[in-house]
């Protein structure tokens, strides 16, 4: 038994997420620590909402609340969706909480006394009339390239144009509209990331097992421009966690919070302290601390490829920096974009299906089979009705469902509801044994290697192994003339559906759950050892029931309906 402690990016807190964020990071981070626990290992599963940064005051504006309010009540909705999708954490934290605050600061004290970060006095816009520094989210004004009266201080949202504040013409606060805008000298931190280049570019060297996508990006930011740049740690913003070097005040930063990037992924950590303050757990330093026992834990980060240059430069510099025995991540597992119907998803549109309209019009696992089977690994993949619809169709209902469907109702209709006794398995059972035997182990290694479609397509062979055996089998017509036939294939393929519930339940968790808890409350739930044993749990007597549908199809005019909602008007 290993130890593995697994984490997904951590969602903004900004409303609710797109299926496309969600097979991103948590989705795929859920498949593997249910995985790892079905195996018998000890996961920590983290993830939290990110609750800093503009788009949080932002959007708490738009929603006329405070941001304290604003976030905590978007986090329990984002938590209610979770455990919608039966994501499995054992901890869903706040970047905001009081466990980050400290460990941020004491993070930039590390940092500071390592000499890792300089002070650098720029200069940026200043509202009088707000009091305060404006960030460029918080400037809007006219392009200067195409015109466009809303185009923000970053950017134009209608030419794409990257902006700075001042190339705005007629600029004004967001927040009070006051054009009487002036440029101000305000001072910054500065992680100085290009003092631990060689470091990071060592370690990343080292990781040859990682997939080509997250050690491209992180190579390609190693080498931006003259070579890894320092990177602003701090913000003027009201919301966030207070600039402090550890306990102690940090002069001239009076009024400044640390940047979101910065904080997001130290809650990491700050979510194993909040895992046991919530009495869930009773020391998160032996995952977290490698003098403490951590050096026997295997770290995987789940992520979009946008995060991956924060996962595998910044974070570890602030990890490294400290200079103290942090864990570091093993694993980084980064996922291409999914984009809907022949466009992008779009938050700001309502473009594509989000993840609490996914839940209203079908259970959690249609949708957990679809993405995963289709996971954005080796690029970019897209979310179609037509294919969502073939693979329910096809994938779950007329191959997984239909076995269990015929196979139980069968079983009942001529042997009652316990599983039959009869003849011996003959070659036509060993074949299938053996076939699925070397499949398992196919599958365990795919998903070992977090090779989440290759999984998914070894765990469908396996159901449709099962389906084909049954079919050639034929224990209806077997029955007639040799009952004690018949009644060994039952036996084996009611086997077969326990078998599979145990497999298919890190991707269909509630499916899996009706599978076994039609054998009662207390089947054997252990993951299939790789011997033919694994096809005698269940024994002549054993009670069965016949589960109730597991999948319907998805009917042409649902899906055109459904076409039609999710093509972009939510605000
Ligand atoms: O891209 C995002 O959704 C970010 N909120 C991810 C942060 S991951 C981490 F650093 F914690
Ligand atoms: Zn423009």
């Amino acid at each position: 038994m290993a130890r593995h402690l697994i984490t997904s990016a951590i969602p903004y807190i900004n409303g609710i997420k797109h299926l496309g964020n969600l097979v991103g990071s948590q989705l795929p981070a859920d498949l593997y620590a249910r995985y790892l626990r079905g195996r018998g290992h000890e996961v920590l599963f983290l993830c939290a909402t990110d609750e800093h940064g503009t788009p949080a005051e932002l959007a708490a504006a738009k929603a006329g609340k405070p941001v304290r309010e604003y976030c905590a009540e978007m986090h329990a909705v984002q938590a209610d969706i979770a455990r919608g999708f039966r994501l499995s954490f054992d901890h869903f934290g706040r970047s905001s909480s009081p466990q980050n605050h400290r460990l941020t600061q004491h993070f930039a004290g590390r940092l500071a006394d390592a000499d890792l970060i300089r002070e650098v006095t720029e200069r940026q816009m200043y509202s009088p009339a707000d009091g305060r520094f404006l960030p460029d989210r918080y400037i809007e004004g006219t392009c200067p390239n195409c015109g466009f009266d809303s185009a923000r201080g970053d950017q134009c949202d209608n030419c794409t144009k990257q902006l700075d504040p001042v190339d705005l013409i007629n600029p004004h606060s967001t927040i009070s509209g006051s054009t009487d805008l002036e440029m101000r000298e305000t001072k910054h931190l500065y992680l100085r990331q290009s003092a631990m280049k060689d470091q990071l570019e060592a370690w990343i060297d080292s990781k040859t097992d990682w997939p080509v996508l997250t050690t491209s990006i992180a190579r390609k930011w190693l080498n931006d421009g003259d070579g890894l740049q320092d990177r602003g740690i701090t913000r003027d913003l009201d919301w966030g966690i207070p600039v402090r070097k550890g306990d102690a005040d940090w002069p001239g930063m009076e009024g400044k919070v640390f940047y979101v990037w910065f904080d997001a992924p130290i809650e990491y950590i700050a979510c194993a302290q909040e895992w046991v303050e919530a009495g869930k757990g009773d020391d998160w330093e032996r995952w977290w601390r490698t003098d403490k026992g951590a050096d026997d834990v295997s770290y995987t980060q789940f992520m979009g490829k946008d995060n991956v240059p924060f996962h595998t430069l910044g974070f570890p510099a602030t990890i490294i920096g400290s200079g103290e025995p942090w864990k570091l991540v093993d694993f980084i597992k980064s996922f291409n974009y999914l984009n809907y119907d022949g466009g992008q998803f779009s938050t700001s549109r309502g473009r594509g299906v989000f993840m609490d309209q996914a839940l209203d019009i079908l259970p959690a696992d249609y949708w957990r089979w679809w993405l995963l089977s289709h996971a954005p690994e080796s690029s970019d993949a897209e979310f179609t009705w037509e294919n969502f619809q073939a693979s329910v169709n096809k994938d779950l209902a007329d191959v997984l469902g239909n076995f269990v469907s015929r196979v139980t109702k069968f079983a009942r209709s001529r042997f009652g509801e316990a599983v039959p006794d009869g003849g011996a398995y003959g070659p036509q059972e060993e074949t299938l044994i053996a076939d699925l035997t070397k499949r398992i182990a196919t599958y365990q290694a795919h998903m070992d290697a977090m090779e989440v479609r290759k999984s998914a397509q070894e765990l469908r062979a396996i159901w449709v192994a099962g389906n084909e055996y049954l079919q050639t089998a034929a224990p209806w017509a077997a029955f007639k003339s040799d009952p004690d036939r018949a009644a060994a294939i039952v036996r084996l393929s009611l086997n077969l559906i326990r078998v599979y519930a145990i497999l298919s339940a890190p991707f269909i968790p509630d499916t899996a759950d009706t599978m076994l808890n039609a054998f009662g409350s207390a089947p054997d739930r252990r993951w299939p050892r790789g011997t033919p044993d694994d096809f005698t749990v269940l024994q002549p007597g054993d009670a069965f029931s016949v589960p109730e549908n597991l999948f319907a199809k998805i009917e042409d005019s649902q899906r055109a309906d459904w076409q039609e909602r999710f093509a972009g008007t939510r605000i």
